[in-house]
């Protein structure tokens, strides 16, 4: 069978000019619009991969669990919600993380998703912050430390992990649920916002 117009291939990896151009349709279609061009993602690129991932609002979530070492709290904004029967939500962790082998191997982990006035908690529970020292907290039954406060909360048991590259994809179980009223922190761009219901 011939394939009308399909395009001579090109191995698009030869082409050196960053961003790189993928191959795909570049011929004007009837209305006379062309695919806006991309670039293939690769180690010389991966500021423009991460600015377009970026370009997706999420809110964001402190995961907490307790370790060894104490309690640890983990800003994430790789959180989704999964499956409804059975309760399941993820979030992914990066393998380069300091903490990773704290995350990755908890049997228990509580998932607070930040309310629009607790951005002071990104700050607190970063790579150079107090993390839970000087903070009120309580403990969820199954012994993870817990913050009040959050627009929501799941306190979870690890469901089953995954691979996901240079992240692992951690499946929780959520045992019990929290929400509080209130507004969500949102993260697009690079920056943190509120959202703006539109009429
Ligand atoms: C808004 C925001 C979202 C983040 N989301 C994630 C995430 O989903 N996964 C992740 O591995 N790191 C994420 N990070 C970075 C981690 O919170 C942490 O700072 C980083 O992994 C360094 O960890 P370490 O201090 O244990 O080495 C996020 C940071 C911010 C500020």
């Amino acid at each position: 069978m011939t394939v009308p117009f399909a395009p001579a291939p090109v191995d698009v990896r030869s082409q050196s000019r960053y961003p790189r151009q993928a191959a795909g349709d570049h011929q004007p279609n009837s209305e006379g619009a062309v695919l806006e061009q991309g670039f293939i993602p690769d180690a010389s690129n991966s500021r423009a991969f991460r600015d377009a991932l970026g370009q997706f609002a999420t809110g964001i979530t402190l995961v907490t669990i307790a370790s060894e070492s104490g309690p640890m709290g983990f800003v994430a904004n790789s959180f989704s919600g999964l499956s409804l029967d059975p309760p399941l939500v993820l979030w992914s962790p990066a393998r380069s993380s300091s903490r990773f082998g704290h995350f990755a191997n908890a049997a228990h982990f509580s998932v607070h998703i930040l309310r629009d006035d607790a951005k002071d908690w990104i700050a607190r529970f970063g790579r150079l912050g107090a993390g839970f020292d000087g903070v009120p907290h309580v403990f969820t039954p199954e012994g993870t430390p817990v913050l009040n406060g959050a627009l929501a909360r799941l306190d979870c048991a690890l469901h089953d992990t995954h691979d996901g590259g240079d992240h692992l994809i951690i499946v929780g179980r959520v045992l019990r649920c929290h929400s509080n009223a209130g507004q969500p922190l949102v993260f697009s761009q690079g920056k943190y916002g509120r959202f703006q219901q539109q009429p």
